[in-house]
């Protein structure tokens, strides 16, 4: 049985990984669970999976969460970053899910590895703020990274009887991401600058936290897994490719030198690709609906409209110029997205003030991780401060 530690067990990716360890209660103990203030959630998750350890980041929400769970007595609850940190390492863990997005995953992510456990592999975010540390931490401590991020598995699952998987990449030619374009596809240019919180939490095809659906619909989530795929498949920028398929059927493919095109392919739904990082190498059935390709019809593709959707050639720019840049673009656009969710700014001042921060931004190439905290703040203060004067 695997002993799993789930952090941001609350949201999205984590509510669907438990689903899957539902499925398969005799492959998974679900040994510890950190959220940050969610206690209705994760007082049931409690009682149903019995983890040993918890971990609220909030404290209050900490001490209330204890205050209900006085019955159970198997349970030992912390707060603060500490009580995350001692999650993401507990001794008898040997798979953490890390699912809380974003920088404040980054240390957990690390703390992980150095504590020697395997990660599934789903927060993007972090491979962007400082891919090489992780990549480099990674190698040192002999962890496995399984991709849970549908694209990411789509290229893992491609490459895997390749030969080049097992560290040449010689025979790849390109990766082409595949991407739904998002609520916006179809709306005109013209018209973006009015669209509204709610209309852009409308993905048509995925349904996931509100961070990451905002940045599907700018694209800036694709322009993310452009270099989340970098680091973690050790190509050049150069050799990944974005295209439109809307129907989200087509997870992603490789092209290898010989011309030749390799697709994963699969219904859209998260619990397929997070039940293969919680499972791999093994393959287990799942209760997900099949793939019925005649019902679909149709599978579409289509260029990227980078007129409309700036932000994937500004995850181009920050990778390509690389050291701290692509941290201040994440760290950035975490407080950007958060004040177009609030109303303070529109739409199309998502990708404007975005540039604005990382022109003003003097880059640490080569970056340890003091620079990289560093450039995080400098990044959510610069933001902050522009969407102030600005308003
Ligand atoms: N959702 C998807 O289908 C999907 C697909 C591909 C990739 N991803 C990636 O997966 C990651 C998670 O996305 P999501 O959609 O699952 O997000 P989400 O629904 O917003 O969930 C975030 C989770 O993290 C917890 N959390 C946030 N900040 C925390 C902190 N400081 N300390 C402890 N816990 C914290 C939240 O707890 P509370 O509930 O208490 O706030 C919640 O459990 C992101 O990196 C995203 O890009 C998601």
């Amino acid at each position: 049985m695997k002993h799993l530690a789930i952090l941001g067990s609350t949201g999205s990716i984590g509510q669907n990984a438990l689903s899957v360890v539902e499925t398969h209660p005799d492959e998974f103990v679900v040994a510890g669970l950190a959220a940050k203030t969610s206690i209705d959630r994760i007082e049931q998750q409690v009682r149903q999976f019995c983890p040993r350890l918890v971990a609220v980041r909030d404290e209050g929400a900490a001490n209330q969460l204890k205050e209900r769970l006085r019955d159970v007595k198997t349970v030992e609850i912390l707060s603060g970053s500490e009580g995350t940190s001692a999650v993401a390492t507990m001794a008898e863990v040997d798979l953490v899910l890390e699912a809380m997005g974003g920088g404040a995953g980054l240390l957990p992510t690390l703390e992980a590895i150095q504590s020697g456990k395997d990660l599934a592999f789903v927060n993007k975010e972090v491979l962007v703020m400082c891919g090489s540390l992780i990549m480099e931490a990674v190698k040192e401590y002999g962890v496995r990274l399984l991709p849970v991020d549908s694209e990411i598995s789509a290229i893992f699952q491609c490459l895997s009887d390749v030969k080049g998987n097992d560290g040449s990449r010689a025979e790849i030619h390109r990766l082409i991401l595949t991407g739904s374009g998002g609520p916006f596809r179809e709306t005109p240019l013209g018209q973006l600058n009015s669209v509204t919180p709610q209309q852009a939490l409308q993905h048509p095809n995925w349904k996931m936290g509100e961070k990451v659906t905002i940045d599907s619909a700018t694209m800036m989530n694709k322009g993310f897994e452009v270099i989340e795929s970098k680091w973690f498949f050790d190509v050049e920028l150069s050799q990944i490719e974005v295209v439109i398929h809307p129907e989200s059927i087509i997870h992603s493919m490789v092209e290898f030198v010989d011309g030749s095109v390799l697709a994963q392919l699969g219904v859209a739904d998260m619990r397929l690709p997070i039940q293969y990082a919680l499972t791999y190498p093994d393959r287990f059935p799942t209760s997900v609906p099949r793939l019925d390709l005649s019902q679909v019809g149709v599978l579409h593709m289509e260029p990227v409209d980078s007129e409309k959707f700036p932000c994937l050639q500004l995850a181009y720019s920050a990778a390509k110029v690389g050291g701290t840049l692509p941290t201040v673009l994440s760290s950035a656009d975490e407080v950007v997205v958060q004040a177009f969710l609030n109303r303070q700014i529109g739409f199309t001042d998502i990708p404007n003030y975005l540039e604005e921060v990382m022109t003003r931004h003097d880059v640490t190439s080569q970056p340890m991780l003091d620079d990289i905290l560093a450039a995080d703040q400098w990044a959510r203060s610069a933001a902050h401060q522009l969407i102030q004067t600005r308003r």
